[in-house]
């Protein structure tokens, strides 16, 4: 079975379902009046931390953006919201046993190389002074190819980063005036070439499926030219059309309709076809990897793991975001930062961690995320291993959700073996049709998900 030509089975489960960067996701975050008892959380554990940067500034808008950007010409307005990260990194530092080490750091955005090479240098310097890192450390950053400049890059490198990830959605002319971000081929392979010069190991391509103008033969040609940009992992994502939270998405349809559902369905898998046949391999859901990159190799070994980034490497890791909207991850909580730049700031100014909503994870939340994100990442559930894990008998307690998985089965998502649970090709492709059987939260009447494919 070619699992990215069976048109008729994707659109079966191409139904909105979340993306389980996390778990709860972040439909179950609720209003925090008073941080302190998710703060006081945060004091109470030990081991190693990743760091989240959220820059949220970009300069001109692409019409499809569903991220958390701020539209804006002015670089200063960097400056003050480096300050707030700094007030709010010093709101952390109290609350943190001695002695924890920073394994990973990731920038994301908006666009962190809306940030000039010195305002990125300042942000650097002010992290390293407040945290320990490890010596090897991961560290990344989501870069913007039609600002970058190779002084950004050299900073970034003096700092630690050997990772990147490049936004080039769709190569093509029409298809970019389409969606307001002309970003001609060549600009690709110059940032590519930058990044190559200065080491970064590790680059990632983001390309979108679903946008206007968008056909077989158009993405072909994107797909080539990703190809040719040789990058370690590609995401093709589904474009995620919210015209009530993101307006400006709504001028994607002044180039004509969007592809329709097996339009998009077909696009996709023209996509998969060609990056397998490439050597890239399939590591879950919309994400690619060559065979050779980490991600892969732990995608293989069943040790990836799954964060608000996507698919990644490193285990057990505490998360701190800081900057607008960013979430943070303890054994047992989430906490969302304000969405409003000037709630973010009032709150870092008076002294308060700016947190705007979260939730404390219940016992039972604990032991489905673990089941809910190995069933995203890995291709085998070992009924055994997660009960020694957990302590908690993984048939015995999920012995409804295992026998109502008839149908996963017989559309050939998954094999139930004695003790185990094999997740096949096709499942990985569907992988949040299996997931969602675990989530206690998730109502099927919930629009707010995009759709699976
Ligand atoms: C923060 S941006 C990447 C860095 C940089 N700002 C850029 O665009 O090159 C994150 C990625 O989210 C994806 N994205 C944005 N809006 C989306 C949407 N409506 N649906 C699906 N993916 C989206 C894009 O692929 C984009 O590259
Ligand atoms: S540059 Fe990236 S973050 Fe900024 S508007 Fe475009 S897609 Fe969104």
């Amino acid at each position: 079975m070619n699992p990215f030509r069976e048109s008729a089975l994707i659109s079966k489960y191409d139904v909105p379902a979340p993306r389980y960067t996390s778990y709860p996701t972040a439909l179950q975050f609720k209003p925090v009046n008073d941080p302190k008892p998710l703060a006081d959380e945060v004091a109470g554990w030990d081991g190693p931390l990743s760091l989240y940067f959220h820059l949220p500034f970009c300069e001109s808008l692409c019409w499809f953006c569903a991220c958390s950007s701020i539209i804006t010409g002015d670089h200063a307005k960097a400056d003050p919201y480096i300050d707030a990260l700094e007030r709010e990194m010093g709101l952390y530092l109290p609350l943190l046993k001695p002695g924890r080490k920073v394994e990973q750091m990731h920038l994301g955005g908006g666009s962190p190389d809306f940030f000039s090479p010195a305002q990125l240098e300042r942000l650097l310097g002010v992290v390293r002074a407040r945290f320990d890192f490890a010596t090897d450390a991961e560290l990344s950053a989501e870069l913007e190819p039609r600002i970058l400049t190779a002084e950004h890059l050299d900073i970034l490198r003096a700092g630690g980063f050997t990772r990147a990830s490049i936004g080039v959605q769709d190569a093509d002319p029409a298809v970019q005036k389409a969606v307001h971000r002309i970003q001609p081929p060549e600009l690709n392979r110059k940032a590519m070439a930058m990044m190559r010069e200065r080491g970064f190991a590790s680059v990632n391509v983001d390309l979108m499926y679903g946008l206007p103008l968008q056909t077989q033969a158009s993405f072909a040609r994107t797909i080539d030219h990703v190809i040719e940009l040789s990058p370690e992992r590609v995401a093709v994502f589904n474009y995620a059309h919210v015209p009530w939270m993101k307006p400006a998405q709504k001028n994607l349809l002044l180039a004509g309709p969007l592809p329709t559902g097996p339009e998009k369905i077909a696009l996709f898998a023209l996509a998969a076809e060609k990056l397998v046949a490439a050597g890239y391999e399939h590591i879950g859901l919309d994400h690619f990897a060559k065979p050779t990159d980490e991600l892969a190799l732990a995608h293989r070994d069943g040790t990836m793991q799954r964060n608000f980034q996507g698919y990644s490497t490193r285990a057990g890791l505490e998360m701190l975001g800081f900057g607008v909207t960013a979430i943070s991850q303890s054994p047992k909580s989430y906490r969302q930062n304000f969405h409003a730049l000037d709630a973010y700031y009032a709150a870092v100014n008076a002294g308060h961690l700016p947190v705007e909503r979260g939730v404390f994870l219940t016992e039972e939340d604990v032991l489905r995320r673990k089941v809910i994100m190995a069933v995203m990442c890995a291709c085998v559930l070992d009924y055994a291993e997660i009960s020694r894990a957990t302590g908690v008998d993984f048939e015995a307690h999920f012995a409804a959700e295992l026998a109502g998985m008839d149908d996963l089965e017989k559309d050939g998502l998954l094999v139930r073996r004695p003790g185990k649970l094999e997740i096949t090709p096709m499942g990985r492709l569907l992988v949040r049709s299996i997931a969602v059987r675990f989530d206690q939260y998730f109502k099927p009447t919930e629009k707010r998900h995009s759709k699976a494919v």
